[in-house]
Order: C-alpha cells, then structure tokens, then sequence
C-alpha cells in the first residue's frame, strides 16, 4: 500500500512537471506535394547550387537566406503558408551546402540564380524582396552591396545582425567554443549544436524540431562552421529601401542592444518587437511574423 503510495505520488509529480514544461514550439508536418519546384543552378567554380520555387512567378518575388547551421527547412511555417504562397513567388537557395564559405561567394550563388530566374520571368514590373533569418541578413546585404545592379525593394531581417562585433551570451559562448572545435571531435561539435538550438527559442523547441534543426546542422563541415560573417554596418547604411526589422525580445543570440544598433543606423527602417520571443520567430511565432511579412510587402 505504502509503495502504492509512493508510486501514485512520483506519478503524479512526474506528470505535473511535464505538464508544466509542455510549453514547447512544435514540430509541424507539411504537406509533401504542395507544388514545389527544385533544381540546381550552376554556380561559382562549377558548384551546383540547389534551388525550390514555389507559388505565381508573376507575383513579387521574395527570396529567403536562411541563418548559420540551417536549411530551407527553416522556413517551413511560411514556405507552406498558403497566405504567403498565394501572394508571393518564394525562391529558396541552398547556399548552405554549395561549398561556399564566405559571404562573397553566397552572393555569387544568389546572382548566378538571379541569372536563371530573369532568363525565364519578366521582372520588369515585379518587386524582389529579400528575407534573411540570423546570418541570412548579412547574406542578403552582401549580395545588395555586391550585385547593385539588381534592384531590390524591400529587406526583412529576423533576428538580424549587422556586424561581428557583438557580445556573445555567457550562457550560449561555450556551446559556440564546442562546435568550432578544433579537432572536430563529432561528440563535442554535436553537443554544442544541440546547445545552442536549446537555447535559441524562448519556449523551448520540442524534441521533433530540436532534431530535425540537429541533423541539417551536424552535417556542416567545419569550414562552415568557422566561417566569419563579416561586417555589413557601412553599406547598410547607404540604403534607402524598405527595410523591416523583427526582433524577438528575448533573443540570446544577438542581443536587444545589437538589435536598437541595427536598427538605429537604417535610414528607412520599421521595427516590430516579440514578446516572449526568441531568436527562432520563425518558429516561435508564425501567424503574427506572417501576417507581418504579408503586410511589409504589401506596402512596398
Ligand atoms: C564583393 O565585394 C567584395 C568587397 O566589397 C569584393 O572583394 C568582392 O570581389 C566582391 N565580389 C564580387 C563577386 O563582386
Ligand atoms: C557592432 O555592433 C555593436 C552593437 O552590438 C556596436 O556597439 C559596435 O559599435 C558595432 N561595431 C562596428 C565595428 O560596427
């Protein structure tokens, strides 16, 4: 009886707990069939880039850069939103696994696909919007910065930087010091991925989509790994095109201060704070970035 108990006791104890720590971002299934397109480019030094397409080429086009360590899965709550794919022409590049390192040569892979895309779509009427996540911001101006001739018109970062020099939270440096190990030791260079990806949400990711972050990022070598971001300050600057800045309050990657920074050296320049938000809104809150995208792109 005593043990009995015990028992119901701990069980009980066991699923408060788990009750109260419920509160995850979910993993979602997408539809496999949703009319995606996929292809390869041909890039710098004969790389081949890949490439997915989806919704009306006639409409704006919006071009995702995706952030370090992660894939065009990374956008799956808005690649599969049918409110975004209905009003917008969505190209992904894959530069992630194009062997190119540095922002230069992600520029060169985005222009190589611009080549492809304006061979077949008549831009002439049409808007290019750039959306970057983490360091698919400093992607995004860089390939501006580098390729000027192609006119873009708006620029959305999510959890942006804009230069190298930021401040590195204690609580995440030591797992960042682990994936850059220099022996590349699989054990440690995992464990700090998987770190890091504990801590880039606010509410904790769930197992399904801490995983499904791990596996596309575990098989980045480690050039990629130490790969330097740069510093884009100066030329974004000089840019007087929409610019919307989404900034989840509680990001520990970059931090509020670097965000304000960012934000205060736009010349046209919105600004949207979440709440109780991370550095993964695309994740952490996709009806509300959504909608927000949606509305940015509207106005241009
Ligand atoms: C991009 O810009 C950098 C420096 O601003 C320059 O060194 C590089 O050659 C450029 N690359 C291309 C492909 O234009
Ligand atoms: C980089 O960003 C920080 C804010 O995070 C700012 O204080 C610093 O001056 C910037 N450095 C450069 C070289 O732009």
């Amino acid at each position: 009886m005593k043990l009995f108990k015990l028992l119901s006791s701990f069980i009980f104890t066991f699923l408060a707990v788990s009750a109260v720590t419920v509160a995850q971002v979910p993993l979602y299934t997408f539809p496999e069939e949703d009319g995606t397109k996929n292809y390869y480019v041909k890039g710098e030094k004969g790389v081949k880039i890949f490439v997915e397409e989806k919704g009306d080429p006639k409409n704006p086009t919006i071009i995702f850069s995706s952030g370090y360590l992660t894939s065009r899965i990374s956008w799956d709550p808005q690649w599969f939103d049918p409110e975004i794919y209905e009003k917008f022409h969505l190209i992904y590049v894959n530069i992630d696994n194009s062997n190119s390192y540095s922002l230069d040569l992600y520029a060169a892979d985005l222009f190589a696909v611009f080549g492809k895309l304006f061979s077949e779509y008549d831009f002439k009427e049409k808007k290019i919007v750039l959306i970057g996540w983490s360091t698919g911001v400093p992607v995004s101006l860089n390939f501006m910065k580098n390729y000027s001739d192609i006119k873009i018109h708006g620029l959305v970062s999510i959890s942006g930087l804009v230069n190298n020099t930021h401040n590195v939270d204690d609580k995440i440096a030591p797992f960042f010091q682990d994936m850059i190990d220099p022996q590349d030791n699989l054990f440690k260079v995992v464990s700090g991925i998987d770190g890091i990806f504990n801590l880039m949400s606010f509410k904790p990711f769930s197992d399904e989509l801490r995983l499904l972050f791990l596996g596309s990022a575990a098989v980045a070598p480690l050039e990629y790994r130490l790969s330097a971001i740069g510093n884009v300050a100066e030329f974004y600057k000089t840019i007087s095109i929409p610019t919307l800045l989404v900034i989840g309050e509680k990001d520990i990657i970059f931090s509020m201060d670097h965000s304000l920074y960012f934000a205060s050296l736009g010349q046209n320049v919105e600004t949207i704070f979440y709440k109780e938000v991370g550095h993964c809104s695309l994740w952490e809150n996709i009806k509300v970035l959504n909608k927000d995208i949606i509305n940015f792109i509207s106005k241009i």
